[in-house]
């Protein structure tokens, strides 16, 4: 049994969750690479760090359906149990969040629910707000709306550029990501009790 990583970009969050599977020993190991953007610097990293790669545009494909149907085949043959996105670029549709109810994680760089979707640290940044952060959450069918897990706040200070409060929640990605993970795995953290529905909370 392993967890499989999907990942379209550079990939330093996939890095750094195979560095500290590695060096925590994970009872469920990195088994797997998914990668939807061949010629994704995830793929180098993936051949230097001996992962398994499984790696096609979804242009090959009729639909979303046959592509997602075609990466559960290889999901099984590696006897995946839980899918940790890690700067997936696409979102996930009925045939896997099926196959794998609440084993999907993401990892999303703002303070949920502020600025979901794609930007979200130059919108942030962009913003009047001081503070930021990073978010991990269970994946559901929308965009960044699932379940949340972890949370760090990133400040944005006075004197910060973009690059440099970009840089400052990547470090703050690499070290919650395998940290939540590894607990997460282990079944050590789920989603808190939520007592006000938000529908409720609007009436007041
Ligand atoms: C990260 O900021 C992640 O939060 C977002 O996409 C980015 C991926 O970066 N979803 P990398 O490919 O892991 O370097």
């Amino acid at each position: 049994m392993g967890i499989a990583v999907f990942a379209s970009g550079s990939g330093s969050n996939f890095e750094a969750l195979v560095n500290h599977s590695r060096k925590n020993r994970w009872a469920d190991p990195i088994c797997l690479l998914v990668c939807d953007c061949p010629g994704a610097g995830v793929l180098k990293r993936a051949e230097r760090l001996q992962v398994p790669i499984l790696c096609r545009s979804p242009k090959q494909f009729a639909d979303k359906k046959a592509y997602e149907t075609w990466i559960l085949d290889h999901l099984k043959a590696y006897q995946v149990k839980k899918i940790v996105l890690a700067g997936y670029m696409r979102l996930i549709g009925s045939t896997l969040l099926e196959a794998y109810p609440d084993q999907i994680i993401n990892i999303h760089p703002s303070l949920l629910p502020a600025f979901p979707g794609k930007n979200a640290i130059e919108k942030a940044f962009r913003h009047p707000v001081c503070v930021s952060g990073v978010t991990v959450h269970l994946v559901d069918e929308g965009m960044d709306t699932g379940p949340i897990l972890a949370q760090v706040p990133v400040e944005i200070e006075r004197d910060d550029t973009l690059e440099s409060f970009e840089q400052k929640i990547h470090q703050a990605e690499h070290r919650l990501y395998p940290e939540t993970v590894q607990k997460w795995i282990a079944g050590e953290i789920g989603p808190r009790q939520v007592h006000i529905k938000p529908e409720e909370e609007e009436k007041n």
